[in-house]
């Protein structure tokens, strides 16, 4: 299923590789491809904060600073934080409350973090191992794909 995914990101890729219109491509495949989620989408880093990027799901918090929640969590180690019951994750930040369990993936390109990819379940431990790397392999392409040089539409 995520190679699948990770193709039709590469598709939708092709001819745009602008920031903006990919991540919101990519939140909006990730929202129709993924069973049980109520939230998909990116934060983009700002200095040592995460501001709200391209998403599904319900409005959310638009500032995350890197001291708080699962996705700050992500932005300082790097490394993807897999909750399988975000009740107990400390300074977990409940946008949605209906949210159970989370996924966050960092973006890290050439040693620089730009942002990290945020899924988010009604449903307790509904990511797996299998689903970290398949994810990861999504959030790779995006690394490597996206013109990240300039501004979020190439400006
Ligand atoms: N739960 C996240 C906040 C973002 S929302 O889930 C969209 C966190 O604790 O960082």
């Amino acid at each position: 299923m995520y190679s699948l995914i990770r193709r039709q990101m590469a598709a939708l890729l092709e001819g745009c590789p602008l920031p903006l219109p990919a991540l919101s491509n990519c939140a909006a495949l990730l929202w129709h491809s993924l069973e049980d989620i109520n939230w998909a989408g990116f934060y983009l880093a700002c200095g040592d904060t995460l501001v709200l990027g391209p998403f599904q799901g319900k409005p959310a918090c638009t500032i995350i600073p890197f001291q708080k929640g699962v996705c700050g969590a992500a932005a300082r180690t790097r490394e993807i934080q897999l909750v399988p019951d975000v009740h107990a994750f400390p300074g977990h930040i409940a946008c949605d409350g209906a949210s159970r369990s989370e996924i966050v993936l960092p973006l890290v390109k050439e040693n620089r973090l730009l942002g990290v990819m945020d899924i988010d379940s009604p449903l307790l431990n509904r990511f797996s191992q299998e689903d970290a790397q398949g994810l990861a392999g999504l959030c790779e392409l995006l690394m490597t794909e996206i013109d990240w040089s300039h501004g979020l539409l190439g400006e």
